[in-house]
């Protein structure tokens, strides 16, 4: 973006969500059903959905609030029981490393993304230049645990040498907590999402390391940059 004079304006963390919901589109096939993220990222993408939303059959949502959204701009919400294998999933993350690893879940929706993510060939990350970090672990891990199993999970993170906080007033669209994981410095992001997922109790966690993202499209000052493995 220019200013009258030729430098560039300062963008804010909003244009540059655009900017790369924008990017995204080019990963959209015509004629296909499209899995849409949630946050504030994909909610700039599913804006931009609403654009070409005569080239699509329909959408799968990861979230009640992205359903609404799609719905808002009259794209079709589509179960994923009934949409089969999706081309691409678009979604952003709380934080990203160069090797795709991912935390996500600040949002609150981690379970429904990692199915959606799952069921998809393509995963497209969207986000902004803040979010790209060396090592995960500064942003809180959320983990979706069932009620009962609250206090054994926070037990064995604490043993993983984490600091668990219940997320209040939280309830997922699963009906379940969250438990945000502090103090977490993961170097081993496809081994802790393991370990996290072999606890009985734990229904999802944030890491999204063995399913990766296939491509970053990352918002900097000077453009959308692509960041493939
Ligand atoms: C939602 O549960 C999260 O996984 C989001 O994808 C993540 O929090 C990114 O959100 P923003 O685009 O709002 O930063």
């Amino acid at each position: 973006m220019n200013d009258y004079w030729g430098f560039k304006m300062a963008m804010t963390q909003d244009d540059l969500k655009r900017a790369v919901a924008q990017a995204a589109i080019a990963y959209v096939p015509a004629d296909c059903i499209v899995g849409v993220g949630t946050g504030s990222t994909a909610n700039f993408f599913i804006d931009e959905l609403a654009r070409i939303k005569h080239k699509l059959r329909g959408a799968v949502a990861s979230s009640e609030a992205s359903a609404k959204r799609l719905q808002g701009h009259g794209i079709e919400v589509v179960s994923l029981n009934d949409a089969g294998e999706l081309p691409v999933y678009v979604d952003g993350a709380d934080e990203i490393t160069r090797h795709l690893h991912m935390v996500k879940g600040g949002g609150g929706a981690l379970t429904r993304e990692k199915i959606v993510a799952a069921a998809s060939k393509k995963f497209v990350c969207v986000c902004d230049a803040s979010k790209l970090v060396d090592v995960l672990g500064k942003f809180p891990l959320p983990i979706e645990v069932i009620p009962m199993a609250r206090s054994y999970i926070a037990r064995e993170v604490v043993k993983l040498g984490g600091h668990p906080k219940l997320r209040e007033g939280c309830t997922t669209d699963n009906g379940n907590i969250i438990l945000d994981v502090h103090g977490l410095q993961i170097l081993n992001p496809v081994e802790l999402e393991t370990a996290l997922n072999h606890l009985p109790g734990v229904v999802t966690n944030g890491l999204f390391a063995r399913r990766g993202a296939d491509v970053l499209l990352l918002g900097t000052r000077d453009g959308v940059q692509t960041i493939t493995l």
